[in-house]
Protein backbone atom coordinates (compact mmCIF):
# COMPACT_ATOMS: atom_id res chain seq x y z
CA UNK A 1 0.00 0.00 0.00
CA UNK A 2 1.29 3.72 -0.54
CA UNK A 3 2.94 5.50 2.01
CA UNK A 4 1.20 8.68 3.19
CA UNK A 5 2.67 11.62 1.42
CA UNK A 6 3.55 14.07 4.58
CA UNK A 7 4.73 17.40 4.55
CA UNK A 8 7.31 18.80 7.12
CA UNK A 9 6.89 22.65 7.73
CA UNK A 10 9.97 24.27 10.11
CA UNK A 11 11.34 27.46 10.77
CA UNK A 12 14.65 26.92 12.35
CA UNK A 13 17.34 24.13 13.01
CA UNK A 14 15.06 21.14 12.04
CA UNK A 15 16.85 18.45 14.99
CA UNK A 16 13.36 17.35 14.80
CA UNK A 17 12.94 17.03 10.86
CA UNK A 18 16.33 15.25 11.11
CA UNK A 19 14.93 12.43 14.19
CA UNK A 20 11.79 12.39 11.24
CA UNK A 21 14.41 11.53 8.20
CA UNK A 22 16.05 8.90 10.46
CA UNK A 23 13.71 7.62 11.56
CA UNK A 24 12.32 7.07 8.42
CA UNK A 25 15.77 5.89 6.90
CA UNK A 26 15.54 3.30 9.80
CA UNK A 27 12.60 1.58 8.58
CA UNK A 28 11.04 2.88 12.14
CA UNK A 29 8.45 5.57 9.96
CA UNK A 30 7.26 3.41 7.64
CA UNK A 31 3.88 4.47 7.09
CA UNK A 32 4.88 7.77 5.76
CA UNK A 33 7.05 9.63 3.29
CA UNK A 34 8.66 12.74 3.70
CA UNK A 35 7.58 14.28 0.13
CA UNK A 36 8.40 18.00 1.28
CA UNK A 37 9.74 20.29 3.56
CA UNK A 38 9.01 23.94 3.37
CA UNK A 39 10.12 26.80 5.37
CA UNK A 40 8.50 29.90 6.14
CA UNK A 41 11.50 31.85 6.02
CA UNK A 42 15.14 31.93 4.00
CA UNK A 43 18.21 30.48 5.36
CA UNK A 44 16.22 27.92 7.95
CA UNK A 45 19.19 25.35 8.30
CA UNK A 46 16.08 22.64 8.29
CA UNK A 47 16.41 23.23 4.41
CA UNK A 48 19.97 21.93 4.53
CA UNK A 49 18.87 18.85 6.02
CA UNK A 50 16.33 18.46 3.70
CA UNK A 51 18.50 19.13 0.60
CA UNK A 52 20.97 16.70 1.89
CA UNK A 53 18.71 13.21 1.98
CA UNK A 54 17.02 14.49 -1.43
CA UNK A 55 14.03 15.51 -0.01
CA UNK A 56 11.97 18.38 -1.93
CA UNK A 57 11.85 21.69 -0.32
CA UNK A 58 10.29 25.03 -0.82
CA UNK A 59 10.84 28.25 1.26
CA UNK A 60 7.49 30.49 1.58
CA UNK A 61 8.73 33.79 3.29
CA UNK A 62 5.78 34.65 5.62
CA UNK A 63 7.27 38.05 6.73
CA UNK A 64 7.17 38.54 2.90
CA UNK A 65 3.91 36.96 2.01
CA UNK A 66 1.80 37.57 4.93
CA UNK A 67 -0.36 35.19 6.50
CA UNK A 68 -3.25 35.00 3.88
CA UNK A 69 -0.53 34.81 1.02
CA UNK A 70 1.32 32.61 2.63
CA UNK A 71 -1.86 29.85 3.60
CA UNK A 72 -2.40 30.03 -0.12
CA UNK A 73 0.69 29.34 -1.45
CA UNK A 74 1.05 26.48 0.92
CA UNK A 75 -2.16 24.99 0.24
CA UNK A 76 -1.22 24.97 -3.47
CA UNK A 77 2.35 23.52 -2.99
CA UNK A 78 0.47 20.92 -0.28
CA UNK A 79 -2.18 20.33 -3.69
CA UNK A 80 0.67 19.81 -6.08
CA UNK A 81 2.71 17.30 -4.08
CA UNK A 82 -0.64 15.28 -3.26
CA UNK A 83 0.26 15.76 0.64
CA UNK A 84 -1.71 13.71 2.65
CA UNK A 85 -0.37 14.69 6.34
CA UNK A 86 1.58 17.84 7.76
CA UNK A 87 3.67 17.98 10.37
CA UNK A 88 4.99 20.97 12.28
CA UNK A 89 8.58 20.39 13.16
CA UNK A 90 9.59 23.88 15.12
CA UNK A 91 7.63 25.76 12.53
CA UNK A 92 7.07 29.36 14.81
CA UNK A 93 3.51 30.53 13.05
CA UNK A 94 0.28 30.37 14.09
CA UNK A 95 -1.93 28.99 11.14
CA UNK A 96 -5.80 30.48 10.61
CA UNK A 97 -8.51 28.76 11.12
CA UNK A 98 -9.73 28.51 7.69
CA UNK A 99 -6.56 26.39 6.96
CA UNK A 100 -6.49 24.19 9.40
CA UNK A 101 -9.97 23.10 9.34
CA UNK A 102 -9.42 22.76 5.99
CA UNK A 103 -6.52 19.65 6.99
CA UNK A 104 -8.99 19.10 10.32
CA UNK A 105 -7.21 15.80 11.87
CA UNK A 106 -3.94 15.69 9.51
CA UNK A 107 -1.84 18.21 11.43
CA UNK A 108 0.20 17.26 13.54
CA UNK A 109 2.63 19.56 15.89
CA UNK A 110 5.24 18.83 18.68
CA UNK A 111 4.87 21.26 21.58
CA UNK A 112 8.29 21.27 24.18
CA UNK A 113 5.77 21.08 27.47
CA UNK A 114 3.48 19.04 28.77
CA UNK A 115 0.31 20.30 27.45
CA UNK A 116 -1.54 22.27 28.93
CA UNK A 117 1.15 23.07 30.72
CA UNK A 118 3.72 26.69 29.14
CA UNK A 119 2.09 26.61 26.06
CA UNK A 120 -0.74 28.98 23.61
CA UNK A 121 0.30 31.92 21.68
CA UNK A 122 3.50 32.92 22.91
CA UNK A 123 5.05 30.15 24.21
CA UNK A 124 7.31 28.58 21.55
CA UNK A 125 11.07 27.54 21.37
CA UNK A 126 13.07 28.57 24.58
CA UNK A 127 10.86 30.84 26.11
CA UNK A 128 8.63 27.43 27.11
CA UNK A 129 11.70 26.06 29.15
CA UNK A 130 12.64 29.71 30.54
CA UNK A 131 8.39 29.98 31.37
CA UNK A 132 9.03 26.20 33.07
CA UNK A 133 11.91 26.75 34.76
CA UNK A 134 10.71 30.62 36.34
CA UNK A 135 7.65 28.71 37.76
CA UNK A 136 9.81 26.26 39.24
CA UNK A 137 7.90 22.63 38.20
CA UNK A 138 10.29 19.68 38.46
CA UNK A 139 8.97 17.78 35.90
CA UNK A 140 8.58 18.99 32.30
CA UNK A 141 8.27 17.29 28.93
CA UNK A 142 6.92 17.57 25.05
CA UNK A 143 3.73 16.83 23.51
CA UNK A 144 2.59 15.52 20.24
CA UNK A 145 -1.03 16.73 19.22
CA UNK A 146 -3.17 17.25 16.47
CA UNK A 147 -3.51 21.65 15.22
CA UNK A 148 -6.93 23.01 15.64
CA UNK A 149 -7.88 26.71 15.69
CA UNK A 150 -6.48 26.62 19.17
CA UNK A 151 -2.67 27.28 19.60
CA UNK A 152 -1.47 24.15 20.79
CA UNK A 153 -5.31 22.80 21.71
CA UNK A 154 -5.64 19.91 19.58
CA UNK A 155 -6.23 16.48 20.87
CA UNK A 156 -3.05 14.80 22.28
CA UNK A 157 -1.13 12.61 20.74
CA UNK A 158 1.60 11.53 22.50
CA UNK A 159 3.68 12.82 25.81
CA UNK A 160 6.64 11.96 27.28
CA UNK A 161 8.06 13.90 30.87
CA UNK A 162 11.00 15.10 31.74
CA UNK A 163 12.80 15.42 35.11
CA UNK A 164 14.28 19.18 35.82
CA UNK A 165 17.75 19.79 37.26
CA UNK A 166 18.48 21.82 39.71
CA UNK A 167 21.05 23.44 37.56
CA UNK A 168 19.68 23.43 34.42
CA UNK A 169 19.32 26.77 32.32
CA UNK A 170 16.96 27.39 29.57
CA UNK A 171 19.33 25.93 27.04
CA UNK A 172 20.21 22.65 28.92
CA UNK A 173 16.68 22.25 29.57
CA UNK A 174 15.75 22.58 25.83
CA UNK A 175 18.70 20.07 24.40
CA UNK A 176 17.12 17.47 27.28
CA UNK A 177 13.49 17.55 26.17
CA UNK A 178 14.66 17.51 22.88
CA UNK A 179 17.08 14.59 23.07
CA UNK A 180 14.67 12.38 26.23
CA UNK A 181 11.45 13.69 24.50
CA UNK A 182 10.80 15.08 21.13
CA UNK A 183 13.11 13.27 18.94
CA UNK A 184 11.65 10.15 20.42
CA UNK A 185 7.58 10.47 20.45
CA UNK A 186 7.46 12.76 17.43
CA UNK A 187 8.24 10.20 14.62
CA UNK A 188 6.55 7.23 16.62
CA UNK A 189 3.36 9.56 16.77
CA UNK A 190 4.06 10.24 12.67
CA UNK A 191 3.90 6.74 12.62
CA UNK A 192 0.85 5.54 14.09
CA UNK A 193 -0.61 8.55 12.83
CA UNK A 194 -0.48 7.83 9.21
CA UNK A 195 -0.87 4.41 9.75
CA UNK A 196 -4.41 5.00 10.75
CA UNK A 197 -4.81 7.88 7.44
CA UNK A 198 -3.29 4.50 5.43
CA UNK A 199 -5.90 1.74 7.12
CA UNK A 200 -8.74 4.14 6.58
CA UNK A 201 -7.58 4.71 2.91
C1 LIG B 1 11.61 22.32 19.36
O1 LIG B 1 11.94 22.28 20.72
C2 LIG B 1 10.11 22.33 19.17
O2 LIG B 1 9.42 21.55 20.10
C3 LIG B 1 9.81 23.79 19.39
O3 LIG B 1 10.88 24.48 18.78
C4 LIG B 1 12.04 23.64 18.74
C5 LIG B 1 12.48 23.51 17.31
O4 LIG B 1 13.66 22.83 17.18
N1 LIG B 1 8.54 24.14 18.83
C6 LIG B 1 7.77 25.09 19.31
O5 LIG B 1 8.04 25.76 20.27
C7 LIG B 1 6.45 25.28 18.56
N2 LIG B 1 5.54 26.05 19.35
P1 LIG B 1 14.11 22.13 15.83
O6 LIG B 1 14.00 23.16 14.71
O7 LIG B 1 15.56 21.76 16.09
O8 LIG B 1 13.25 20.93 15.59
Amino acid sequence: MKKVRTAVLVSGGGTNLQAILDAERAGKINSAEVALVVADREGAYAIQRAEARGVKTAVLNFKELGRETFESSLTALLDENGIELIVLAGFMRILSAAFTSRYEGRILNIHPSLIPSFCGAGYYGLKVHEAALNYGVKVTGATVHFVNEVPDGGRIVAQKAVYIRPDDTPESLQRRVMEEAEWIIFPEAIESVAEDIRRLK
